[in-house]
């Protein structure tokens, strides 16, 4: 398939199935323009994200890379009614700009954004949660640390809470399917799918939704 043809059926999802209002629509170019990488998953993937949380009756979400809080706010959406969403950040300027998107599309009562790393902060959530206490574990952060992070994620999830990951097939500059060793994300997303793939504490898939979404449901 031409990258061409890829782009027109990823425009053609969001299109059909990532209908958002205008806030929402606003919300990247907004963040752009504050200074934040245009790096959000798209409205179709959003969409999904909102699906998934709808489909396991997420009452705890744990995202890492907030950035501007645009899968942020599809993720809080899907919550059920006195759920919450904890997003990882380490960027000020991310932090603070997803702070009051939240705020300003009245969801700042059921999103804490947590400011570090996810290498520190995911294993203090595995404490303060519990084991088996989270719904949905979402990652789009460092993909070189995904393999890293994925302990911490199976500890944190109930048996049939999802982990989903986005970047599994690529990543503006990278494809799955470049040669081993030819980017460092494209090695560190590939060790992680067949981690999670061969991990018999998950039973996992990957759609080929813009850059791959891996969605694994906690044995
Ligand atoms: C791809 S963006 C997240 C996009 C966001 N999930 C969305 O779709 O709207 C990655 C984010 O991870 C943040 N980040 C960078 N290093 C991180 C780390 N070590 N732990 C957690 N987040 C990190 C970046 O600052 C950035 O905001």
């Amino acid at each position: 398939m031409t990258p061409e043809r890829w782009h027109a059926i990823c425009a053609y999802l969001d299109d059909v199935f990532g209908e958002q209002s205008e806030r929402m629509a606003s919300l990247m170019p907004r963040a752009v323009e504050a200074g934040l990488p245009d790096i959000a998953v798209s409205a179709s993937v959003g969409h999904f994200l909102h699906v998934l949380c709808k489909a396991v009756g997420a009452r705890t979400i744990v995202e890492a890379g907030t950035l501007g809080g645009y899968s942020g706010a599809w993720l809080a959406r899907g919550l059920e009614p006195g759920g919450r969403l904890i997003t990882i950040e380490p960027e000020a300027l991310h932090a603070d700009f997803a702070q009051g998107e939240f705020e300003a599309m009245g969801l700042a009562d059921r999103v804490e954004i947590r400011r570090g790393y996810g290498m520190d902060i995911l294993p203090q959530l595995v404490d303060e949660l519990g084991p088996g206490g989270v719904d949905v574990v979402f990652l789009d952060a460092i993909k070189t640390e995904y393999p890293e992070y994925l302990p911490h994620a199976r500890a944190m999830l109930r048996p049939g809470g999802l982990l989903i990951a986005d970047n599994a097939l690529g990543g503006g500059s990278w494809w799955i399917d470049n040669p081993e060793g030819s980017h460092e994300s494209r090695d560190g997303a590939d060790r992680f799918n067949r981690m999670v793939a061969a991990d018999e504490q998950f039973d996992a898939a990957c759609v080929p939704i813009r850059e791959g979404v891996l969605v694994a449901r906690r044995v």
